[in-house]
């Protein structure tokens, strides 16, 4: 096996371990739980791209206005002229909403060098393939792994400013103590004028928040049920996913949107050699999307050893991006 083959082997089995100590753990736990990060193999991946896409899931628009609308603001906010920086992502994904930024920053003739981070290394390749196309000038560093390992490893090659970017909303799908903690994590690895940069979905109408989480078509609810036939697949488990149901709940005053699944009888389950025993309509408790207000953002900021230089708004000031220094 060369190299590189057995890296992606061992970085693979050392994915599925935990992946099967989590599941383990997350169903021995009162109340049951499994984490929303494992949503995303082939088909979670196609489900969430049509989450993206349903009229109801304003956070992809709201985002992507900004990026459209307001990259002068966001340019200004990171880059100063005659400067230097990297500027790196983490979960980059296809990079859709940041290239509007890089297309700015190249036609300015800035001089940085774009870190993707992803877990996936066939979306880095798709963005790179994208990117050469639209932007043959800029200079691409991807980095296939998990967020921290390669950040560490980016801040590792960079002497310069850095600019983190972490849009998406994706800080929501974390419990605050534990946002807390990643956003000191970024800062301990940063330097003292470095920037973060990221993406907030805004506390607004509850009405729209769970609008957006409880589509009648059923995508999320699907979205949701996939990580048990995941389970199912990979951890050798016989979940009877239609003996689950989806239930979303959204709580203006802490601004947690939670989704759980329902037993709908009473039930055993195995999974990987193990008996979990469901009562009727016991939970199982799968993903926050946090939302925030401006107080819990700052006090955020704060706790985490930043401060807040600016915030970009989309029009009806549903989503911020927020930028912090260190
Ligand atoms: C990826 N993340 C920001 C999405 C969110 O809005 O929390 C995941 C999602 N879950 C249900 N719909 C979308």
């Amino acid at each position: 096996m060369n190299r590189q083959l057995k890296q992606d082997y061992y970085l693979k089995n050392d994915r599925a371990q935990t992946f099967h100590s989590d599941v383990l753990k997350g169903l021995s736990a009162d109340p049951k739980k499994l984490s929303s990060k494992y949503f995303y193999d082939t088909t979670g991946d196609r489900l969430f791209q049509q989450i993206m896409a349903m009229p109801e899931y304003y956070l992809t628009n709201c985002e992507l206005e900004i990026f459209q609308n307001k990259t002068e603001e966001l340019t200004r906010a990171i880059s100063n002229i005659n400067e230097s920086f990297d500027l790196i992502e983490m979960g980059a994904g296809d990079a859709m909403k940041s290239s509007y930024l890089l297309k700015n920053l190249v036609d300015k003739g800035t001089d940085f060098t774009y870190m993707p981070i992803d877990i996936s290394g066939n979306i880095l390749n798709v963005l790179q393939q994208n990117l050469k196309k639209k932007l043959p000038d800029l200079e691409i560093f991807p980095l296939e792994g998990d967020y921290f390992d390669m950040l560490d490893k980016a801040t590792g090659i960079s002497k310069r400013k850095k600019v983190v970017l972490f849009l998406g909303g994706n800080i929501g799908n974390m419990e605050i103590e534990e946002a807390r903690h990643f956003c000191s994590e970024v800062k301990r690895k940063l330097n003292t004028g470095d920037l973060f940069l990221v993406g907030f979905d805004l506390k607004k109408n509850p009405h729209t928040i769970l609008a957006a989480y409880n589509d009648p078509a059923g995508i999320t609810a699907s979205f949701n049920l996939n990580l048990l036939t995941r389970i199912n697949h990979e951890l050798k488990a016989d979940f009877k996913v239609d003996q689950f149901q989806h239930y979303q709940n959204y709580d203006p005053v802490s601004g947690a949107c939670r989704s759980f699944l329902v037993s709908l009888c009473d039930q055993e389950v195995q999974v990987a050699g193990h008996s979990f025993h469901f009562k009727e309509n016991e939970l199982i408790d799968m993903e926050i999307s946090q939302k925030f207000s401006e107080h819990d953002i700052k006090k955020l900021a704060t706790d985490s050893g930043f401060h807040i230089l600016m915030e970009v708004k989309d029009a009806k000031n549903w989503f911020v991006d927020s930028i912090w220094m260190v």
